[in-house]
């Protein structure tokens, strides 16, 4: 059984002062409660260590939206895993789409992204997804497959347990517009059946795959409850603590009905 992972990317959104004060009220809104899944945070660099003084411990758990492929030295602007490491993240995105068009990284980039992070002891979640032509034109599956095998052969069946799969198609980020269940099952089926082809078996089934584009509280528990989808990477809602925690409540709610 998979637990279920809700995880807000707050994009370049939320500066100290505001950020410590949303985590903090999706820390309270969340107290006491037991989860059945993981609740991760991913606010800017220079959010991080505001967010890290409230949300240290359970259940909220901080990311960072990507991290240098570089150790250390002379990369200026760079962050370093290692550095994440040492703020209180657990966890790192790597290969969002906003990565891809506007920083130009692709499979290069996300492999030793990766592996520095894995070199860190943090966990990593890696993006992928389509974008609007690619759908039009019905090579979503082509284009998913590229990305994963661009990737996945790169690491090894141990980095499995330290890496989360999100499918987040391009067309949905932002939008409004969302993948139906449906579309979101049979990408997320797919995807899963690549991990097995790369990884292996016990690897697939033990990965968990999010979904993200357009998640909100009223489509959340249908989406999650679908079969290969274990949660959901979640950017504008992610920004509202009655929002977030709304999410993590349909994550919830699926759980229930398994
Ligand atoms: P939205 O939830 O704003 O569509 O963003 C999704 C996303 O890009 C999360 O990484």
């Amino acid at each position: 059984m998979r637990r279920y992972m809700v995880a807000g990317n707050w994009k370049m959104n939320m500066g100290p002062a505001a950020g410590r004060e949303l985590a903090a009220a999706v820390q309270q809104k969340l107290a006491g409660r037991e989860l059945g899944g993981d609740v991760l945070v991913c606010p800017p660099y220079a959010t991080l260590p505001a967010v890290a003084e409230v949300a240290a411990g359970q259940p909220l758990l901080l990311g960072a939206q990507d991290c240098s492929d570089q150790v250390s030295g002379a990369y200026t602007g760079q962050i370093s895993a290692g550095m994440l490491a040492e703020v209180g993240c657990r966890w790192v995105i790597v290969g969002h789409s906003e990565r891809r068009q506007f920083q130009r990284e692709g499979d290069e980039d996300f492999v030793a992204k990766i592996t520095r992070a894995f070199d860190e002891g943090l966990k990593v979640i890696f993006c992928y997804g389509e974008l609007l032509e690619e759908r039009k034109l019905g090579r979503q599956a082509d284009v998913v497959r590229d990305q994963l095998k661009g990737v996945l052969p790169r690491l090894t069946a141990a980095d499995a347990g330290n890496l989360v799969l999100a499918y987040e198609p391009v067309w949905a980020i932002g939008t409004g517009e969302t993948a139906s269940p449906e579309q979101a099952q049979e990408m997320h089926a797919q995807s899963r059946q690549l991990v097995a082809d790369i990884m292996g078996y016990p690897e697939a089934a033990n990965m968990r795959i999010l979904y993200g584009g357009s998640c909100k509280p009223s489509n959340a528990e249908e989406l999650m409850g679908q079969t290969d989808v274990d949660g959901g990477l979640i950017g504008g809602a992610s920004l509202k603590s009655d929002d977030f925690v709304g999410i993590v409540d349909g994550a919830e709610a699926a759980l229930a009905n398994t």
